[in-house]
């Protein structure tokens, strides 16, 4: 069979095979959405004290549980919901320690910005999740791991990032806290030795919503234009 045809003959093989499988098919405008959808997401600090519908964040984390990507399909995702008053409260504590403590880390001339941010929605939230990876997990069978066993941390990452763009999708915010004592967090929590702290997470209906970053809005750092962190190599 001539070049031309055979490889025609493939697309038309890999069409079948996609029908056959149902794969669905994205258009432009699920694509103008998916956009919107990325630029809308932002790191939410003000919450509304609505609660979110019954089942909606369980749901929803199974969702995310069962699309993200991971190394060696190991999962290695865990998240707690911190619901105790005394468990908040301690998370709250252990942010105030932290956090003055981070002020002291800032240059001079930013200390009164700093102190001024408002950098975690523990107060408001409705629904918060400290979330963790299973260091010990033998799911994946360490594929990949080996020789960089952060990537069971960033596996935890993508599953954080999922839930949160299926979240706003929801209408739903999400802020990410990490200015936290990750063993003292660990303490409070009781959770294994095994886990190792990843993010803290606020969740609620945000009271305002914006394409920008509030980090951006409030003048502490704007986002860099996209083509500063795109390069050739060895430039
Ligand atoms: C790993 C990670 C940790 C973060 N920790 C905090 C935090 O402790 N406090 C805070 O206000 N925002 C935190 N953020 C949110 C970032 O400040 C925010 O993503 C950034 O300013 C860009 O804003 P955007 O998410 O609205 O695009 C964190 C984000 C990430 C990805």
């Amino acid at each position: 069979m001539p070049l031309m045809e055979f490889s025609r003959f493939r697309e038309l093989r890999a069409e079948n095979d996609r029908k056959a499988a149902n794969e669905p098919r994205f258009d432009d405008g699920f694509r103008r959405k998916l956009e919107e959808l990325l630029y809308w997401r932002r790191d939410v600090r003000h919450f509304s004290s609505v609660s979110l519908p019954q089942d909606r964040l369980e749901e929803t984390l199974e969702l995310a549980c069962d699309t993200a990507p991971s190394v060696g399909n190991s999962q290695p995702w865990r998240f707690i919901k911190v619901s105790d008053p005394e468990d908040r409260h301690a998370v709250v504590r252990n942010f105030q320690v932290s956090n003055e403590e981070a002020l002291r880390f800032q240059a001079r001339e930013r200390r009164q910005l700093y102190a001024s941010m408002k950098l975690e929605g523990l107060h408001q939230a409705p629904e918060q999740l400290a979330v963790f990876c299973n260091e010990e997990t033998k799911q994946g069978h360490g594929l990949g791991q080996a020789t960089m066993p952060e990537t069971r941390r960033y596996s935890v990452v993508m599953a954080i990032h999922t839930l949160w763009l299926l979240l706003r999708g929801q209408g739903i915010g999400m802020g990410w806290v990490s200015i936290l004592d990750p063993d003292q967090l660990k303490r409070d929590l009781a959770v294994p030795e095994t886990w190792s702290f990843v993010g803290y997470l606020c969740i609620g209906y945000p009271l305002r919503a914006s394409p920008v970053a509030e980090l951006e809005e409030t003048g502490w750092q704007a986002r860099e234009k996209p083509a500063a962190a795109i390069m050739h190599e060895h430039s």
